[in-house]
């Protein structure tokens, strides 16, 4: 097994061309010819397009083209892979219904976005209106089962239902959680540069994909897989949002072969709310029962999520009750609501997110009734084995996250009685959690490419994407490590759909689940070790190569230079004897049985520490330590910056984020940044982050499970925790607002 030095701390590869502007997005990439487009959205929430007058807009200056249900541009359907569950169940501008507010009903193509812009507010569309379904609260009743994921039951011997084993509880406590919408707000908009030449299309377009957005447009516009090349060097974030084909990109590509030229089509920040998806509301009842010793003896995780006709995206949050704790009885259940609005798609821990808020407030409200330590509660109750699969954790260090991280925070100086704590006019309270984040399947299989360069420099590359997040980084410091060069002379390249790629979930499938770490990172060393081997049979066999000849078991591989006899030649000063530019593999690096065995899942303690003002009720977030077991960290620096990530969006969870609709337009409220309220710095306090050290030898010789999402499993309810404890109240509905708390 290779071990990593503990927690080695690297700059990010890509931070240079990042900060000094250097680096290119999807719209920044211009061509001559560069026509421009605009999305024309729906005014009403539900009902038919009856007409749309289009001469003005054909008439405005600079007008190119004008798409809409009545002069459509040629797509084809259903997409492949997982398109159909991320995104919407139809193809844009096909057909005159109207499923919700701010749907695409019209594209404008322009020479310059402003005239575009200008055009697409000429057009008059009427429309045979109905009132939408957009009210969430008003379908819970009424909302109905989710045949994808049946209910769970786990029952003790004799016990007939869960409700016996909860009326059987000597202690029981719980509710009902409910959390609004909320959208993923990648900094970088959807957008698209599409380049059609001699039949093939060169599209520039954020996705944490390249592969599977090539497919999913490759059979969208109905051409070969192979005439779709997707180039995505740099995303400005995805969260969940840029995981599947959005209708704009497809417009954009089909609208560049209508007109034959290229088109850019960037979806405005307002636009982004309705055109690509969202998190779905979600309402939980969770009920736990107990023994006066703290051991779980029923938890009842009854789901609601709100989806939209127009998809199949729903939230499952009932999940972590079969990863977080064992309990002699458990019950799960999912329900939907279906409703006229935007479509649903996975975002920032789909599940996780409002599961553990629910599950870990729940828990924190039965420690108060049992007079138990939250952190001495979640011990009694702790889970070997997933009971998603079965399987056994495949090492699991959560009571040292809970040990290390109390004594970083200073757990201990914590008052179990609420409203006990004041300092000048801000109650202080404290609050813990912990979260689970469970990959759904081991490692692989991988494609990874690692050549050596005749210019001394290594690479290494594979059709994944780096969306921020440091992917590029972690595979050049195991590229480094593979190939015992300083990581300064590893090139990476990522973000380009005609890279190494096993098609399917999950590295197939690009940056997604909090997989690409735990993927990619043994294929690097794998592919490394294969291609010093070809470097050697290359040295062996080339005419002009000062080995030639020899034993490839002769020649050894170390540290960039190959030695044999009395020779020791540089790699790259070989490949400029035998005029090679590059030498090396692309290796596929699967999962080995010994994987099925097991379930992998990475652990964090949160600790948090509020104040709320006496008087205005104002929360503020005053420390946060998270500790995590994620088995190796490759690289400290990133991997922190990631969980800080992900814990500012707990914070988000908890105190801020919120899409509102209006339940008589469907029309969404607040489809902007100015009232869409994220986290800024001055609602982030001091964040400490802390990494167990204990390599997963059965995920991998690497030894690194996932960690993205981590941050945000469990952090809202470390928050809701705290302003219990300091002020007495018990919110169960985000976001916990000033009111609230009044
Ligand atoms: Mo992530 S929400 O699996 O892109």
């Amino acid at each position: 097994m290779t071990r990593q030095q503990p927690h080695r701390s690297i700059s990010r590869v890509d931070g240079p061309v990042k900060v000094t502007g250097a680096a290119r997005y999807a719209a920044d990439h211009d061509f001559t010819d560069l026509a421009y487009g605009h999305l024309v959205l729906s005014t009403i929430g539900a009902g038919t397009i009856r007409s749309m007058d289009v001469a003005a807009a054909r008439r405005a200056p600079g007008t190119i083209a004008v798409f809409t249900p009545f002069d459509r541009p040629a797509l084809h359907g259903p997409l492949p892979g997982l398109a159909p569950v991320l995104g919407e169940n139809r193809l844009p501008l096909q057909d005159r219904e109207v499923r919700y507010h701010g749907q695409i009903i019209g594209l404008v193509i322009a020479r310059t976005f402003e005239q575009a812009r200008h055009a697409a507010t000429l057009i008059d569309v009427g429309y045979d209106a109905r009132r939408p379904d957009a009210s969430f609260a008003d379908g819970i009743a009424d909302a109905r089962p989710v045949p994808e994921f049946p209910p769970v039951d786990i029952l003790a011997d004799g016990v007939r239902s869960i409700d016996e084993a909860i009326e059987n509880s000597p202690v029981t406590a719980g509710g009902t959680y409910s959390q609004p919408p909320k959208h993923p707000n990648a900094m970088e908009p959807h957008a698209a540069v599409a380049v059609w030449q001699r039949g093939k299309l060169t599209l520039y377009s954020g996705t944490q994909g390249p592969a599977a957005h090539a497919l999913e447009m490759a059979t969208a516009l109905g051409v070969d897989e192979t005439d779709v090349h997707v180039v995505n060097p740099h995303v400005g974030g995805g969260f969940g949002g840029k995981a599947t084909t959005w209708a704009p990109t497809m417009l954009a590509a089909a609208a560049a072969r209508a007109c034959k030229r290229p088109v850019k089509l960037v979806v405005t920040r307002e636009q982004l709310y309705t055109v690509t998806g969202h998190r779905p509301a979600v309402s939980q009842k969770v009920v736990l029962g107990a023994g006066r010793d703290g051991a779980l003896t029923a938890v009842k995780h009854e789901a609601v999520s709100s989806r939209s006709n127009s998809g199949t995206g729903l939230e499952l949050p009932g999940r972590v009750t079969l990863k977080f704790y064992q309990s002699l009885n458990i019950h799960v259940s999912h329900r939907a609501v279906p409703l006229d609005i935007p479509t649903a798609t996975i975002m920032r821990a789909p599940a996780d997110e409002p599961g553990s808020f629910a599950l870990e407030s729940a828990m924190d409200e039965l420690a108060y009734r049992l007079g138990m330590d939250p952190i001495d509660l979640r011990r009694r109750n702790d889970l070997s084995v997933s009971l998603e699969n079965g399987k056994p954790f495949s090492s699991k260090h959560l009571d040292e996250c809970y040990r290390v991280g109390a004594a970083r925070f200073g757990w201990s100086r914590r008052k179990a009685n609420p409203g006990a704590v004041r300092d000048g006019e801000w109650l202080v309270g404290m609050g813990m959690s912990m979260g689970v984040l469970q990959a759904a399947s081991g490692a692989g299989p991988t494609a990874m490419r690692v050549r050596f360069h005749a210019n001394g420099t290594a690479s290494v590359a594979a059709a994944t994407a780096d969306l921020g997040t440091g992917m590029r980084t972690v595979l050049a410091a195991v590229a480094a490590d593979g190939l015992g060069l300083p990581v300064e002379r590893i090139r990476v390249a990522v973000g380009d759909s005609t890279l190494p790629v096993v098609p399917g979930p999950y590295s197939g499938y690009g940056a997604v689940g909090s997989g690409s770490t735990f993927n990619n990172a043994p294929a690097v060393q794998d592919a490394a070790r294969a291609a010093q081997r070809a470097l050697i049979r290359h040295a062996t066999e080339e005419q002009r190569s000062p080995f030639h000849g020899m034993d490839p078991g002769e020649v050894r591989y170390e540290g960039g230079v190959l030695r044999a006899r009395n020779l020791t030649v540089p790699f790259g000063r070989l490949l400029t004897l035998t005029r090679t530019p590059h030498e090396g593999v692309t290796e596929v690096t699967a999962p080995g049985p010994e994987q099925q065995q097991y379930a992998f899942a990475s652990f964090a303690a949160h600790f948090c520490e509020v104040r709320v003002n006496r008087w205005t009720r104002e929360p503020r977030v005053s420390r946060f330590t998270t500790v995590v077991d994620a088995g190796t960290i490759i690289n400290a620096k990133t991997a922190a910056s990631q969980i800080t990530g992900g814990v500012i969006f707990g914070l988000g969870q908890a105190l801020l984020e919120d899409t509102t609709f209006e339940p008589a337009t469907g029309r969404m409220a607040n489809a902007n940044l100015a009232d869409y309220l994220l986290p800024v710095n001055a609602d982030v306090p001091a964040m400490d982050v802390h990494f167990l050290d204990h390599p997963d030898t059965k995920i991998s010789s690497i030894g690194a499970r996932g960690l993205g999402e981590l941050g945000t499993i469990g952090a809202a309810a470390a928050v809701a925790n705290a302003i219990y404890n300091a002020t007495g109240k018990r919110i169960r509905d985000l976001p916990i607002t000033c009111d609230k708390l009044l």
